[in-house]
């Protein structure tokens, strides 16, 4: 193998321009691939910027000639050379326009084929892409996706930085941080039958280090939640976490703001309007039936109780009768797409999230096809299409049940008919506010009311008198911020009053010695002088995914986890 002695890199393959023709320049990289033509070889050099092409000619060098020869993909080269205009220009490469005709040609490094073209990754199965992810990697997605990611913590942190944030590391063996999911452990050498947790988040850590007195905290924390995956959802994961001192919901937004609209601009180029968008959690559940709205796209759902009420379709009548609702979206334009077969099969999914049935209306022809027609008294359909501007050629969807489950049955349905329908606009960036969160929901199986966000959230000044009465009605200082119908980030202002923190344990269901064991430290910490304060996270890997255009935190996750939270790669746990 030959050695690096005597070369130095000039720049990376992606970087040279037809401005440097007549340049002699050395560049390392990876064999993406080689072709013989006889007299001819040509070697695309591939390194995280991108490729340049070598080329070799027999009448130059002979030895040269025959070490290019014997170069397979993924080998691993040096090269140096003159740079000259290509005779044959390729429009797809940054680069395409010029190559490199080498004068000098190492072999640092032997690869065996690999077990996929690195070029063509996307197309090959997780299972192996997973196994073999540093190969992966070197594909050019994958690699513009980690740039991408770099990018855009260092914006995080120069803009935070700017406004006075401090960055600090809070520990990773502690003990519990409750967010909603489940902790990993680790088991203690030295306390036998002790276990440390790993953060959900550093959320009690930030608290402290208010209290501490550092005043603007922020940390690009990484996470660890034992929770079932989804695309956007990973067991480890990293927040922009912040956390500031004298201030108000107003003053985090707005803070949280000023770093989306220098992101935007900085990363896509795109200007974004502060203030963003806001819209209370309740808003959001009826017209979208969902805490987390798209809202690129309407078909908000429409109240159709008092309609439903006096029809004589007695799904409705004991929906309503049990104190439930009957609510409908509208999807324009539908009624081709969504065949009798199609429908089925919608209402086969919405049975699969809980709904009892799916009552439609169809109006692909003249006369509208209703699957409950024969409960309608004369007029009462046209009443219907007419109040809900519903026309020909549009379907309307209908499920009764008690509202809190009817509205997210609606608002899963909505996302699927719009993505069956492809209305979802393009190139559009919805960011938006969601205020007057929910202090507590109900956990559907215990019956318990729990913390929404979480228990050292303040509860909404006003609603202050329902903390023990009416749990149900009493909202907290808690926002999140949503891009795309995806959560992005959330956060509130905290407790920081003892006697107020003691209480909403209480109001949590703790008594006051689990209370002590759990959150002693805390407690006894606002008891030495605590700030106002309040924070917010905002999901790293979510936002390099919407920015990056896709689907899955995993492709902007160096090493990520599958499904079943295992690494394919290392072959773990
Ligand atoms: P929250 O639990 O809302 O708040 O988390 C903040 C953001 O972190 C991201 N996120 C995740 N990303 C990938 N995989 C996961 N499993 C995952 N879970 C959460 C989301 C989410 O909006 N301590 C509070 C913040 C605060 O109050 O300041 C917290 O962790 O984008």
């Amino acid at each position: 193998m030959d050695t690096l002695t005597g070369m130095k890199r000039t720049d990376y393959c992606g970087n040279f321009t037809t401005e440097q023709i007549g340049q002699e320049v050395t560049v390392y990289g990876w064999a993406q691939r080689q072709r013989d033509l006889g007299n001819l070889i040509f070697i695309d050099l591939r390194d995280r910027t991108g490729i340049l092409q070598l080329s070799f000619n027999d009448a130059t060098d002979r030895e040269i000639f025959a070490k290019a020869q014997s170069v397979r993909s993924e080998y691993v080269l040096a090269a140096t050379g003159t740079l000259q205009k290509r005779e044959s220009v390729n429009k797809e490469l940054k680069t395409g326009e010029i190559e490199l005709a080498v004068t000098d040609l190492r072999v640092l490094s032997k690869a065996q084929t690999p077990p996929f073209e690195i070029a063509n990754a996307d197309k090959v199965g997780d299972e192996t892409t997973l196994k073999y992810r540093y190969l992966h990697l070197r594909n050019e997605r994958l690699t513009q996706n980690l740039l991408m990611r770099h990018k855009i913590a260092k914006i995080a942190r120069e803009y935070f930085y700017g406004h006075d944030f401090v960055e600090i590391e809070t520990p990773m063996l502690i003990k519990s941080t409750p967010e909603g999911a489940r902790d990993y452990v680790v088991p203690s050498r030295v306390h036998k039958g002790k276990f440390y947790a790993l953060p959900q988040s550093p959320q009690i850590y930030k608290q402290l280090c208010m209290i501490a007195g550092l005043d603007r905290y922020i940390q690009l924390a990484r996470c660890f939640r034992d929770e079932d995956l989804r695309a956007d959802r990973q067991p480890e994961f990293t927040q922009i976490d912040l956390e500031m001192s004298f201030v108000d919901c107003e003053d985090i937004m707005q803070m949280a703001e000023g770093f989306i609209q220098t992101l935007m601009a900085q990363t896509v180029g795109v200007d974004i309007a502060a203030p963003l968008p806001r819209m209370t959690y309740a808003d959001a559940m009826a017209r979208y039936g969902s805490d987390k709205p798209d809202t690129r796209f309407d078909m908000c759902i429409e109240d159709i109780t008092d309609w439903a009420k006096g029809t004589d379709f007695v799904v409705f009548q004991n929906a309503i009768a049990a104190g439930g609702t009957v609510r409908c979206i509208v999807a324009k334009n539908a009624a081709a797409a969504y065949t009798r077969k199609k429908i089925d099969k919608l209402t086969e999914h919405a049975r699969g999230i809980g709904a009892g049935g799916l009552a439609y209306v169809r109006w692909a022809d003249e006369t509208p096809t209703c699957s409950f027609n024969k409960f309608l008294k004369a007029g009462e359909l046209d009443a219907l299409l007419t109040r809900l501007g519903a026309e020909k050629g549009d379907c309307v969807f209908i499920i009764s049940d008690k509202t809190s489950k009817a509205l997210p049955i609606l608002g899963a349905l909505r996302l699927m008919v719009a993505k069956e329908l492809d209305i979802i606009p393009k190139g559009k960036w919805n960011f938006l506010w969601i205020t007057e969160m929910p202090f507590f929901e109900q956990d559907e199986e215990t019956g318990e009311w729990i913390a929404m966000h979480h228990p050292f959230t303040a509860p909404m000044d006003e609603d202050l008198d329902k903390l023990e009465t009416d749990k149900k009605n009493c909202r907290a200082k808690a926002y999140d911020i949503v891009l795309n119908g995806t959560e992005l980030g959330g956060g509130s202002i905290r407790i920081h009053d003892p006697e107020l923190q003691t209480k909403m344990f209480e109001a949590l269901g703790f008594t006051e010695e689990k209370a002590k064991e759990q959150f002693g430290h805390l407690i006894t910490a606002f008891s030495y002088g605590a700030p106002p304060h309040g924070g917010l996270a905002y999901g790293l890997d979510r936002l390099c995914m919407l920015l990056a255009g896709l689907d899955s935190i995993r492709d902007v996750i160096a090493f990520p986890k599958v499904q079943n939270a295992s690494d394919l790669m290392m072959n773990c746990p």
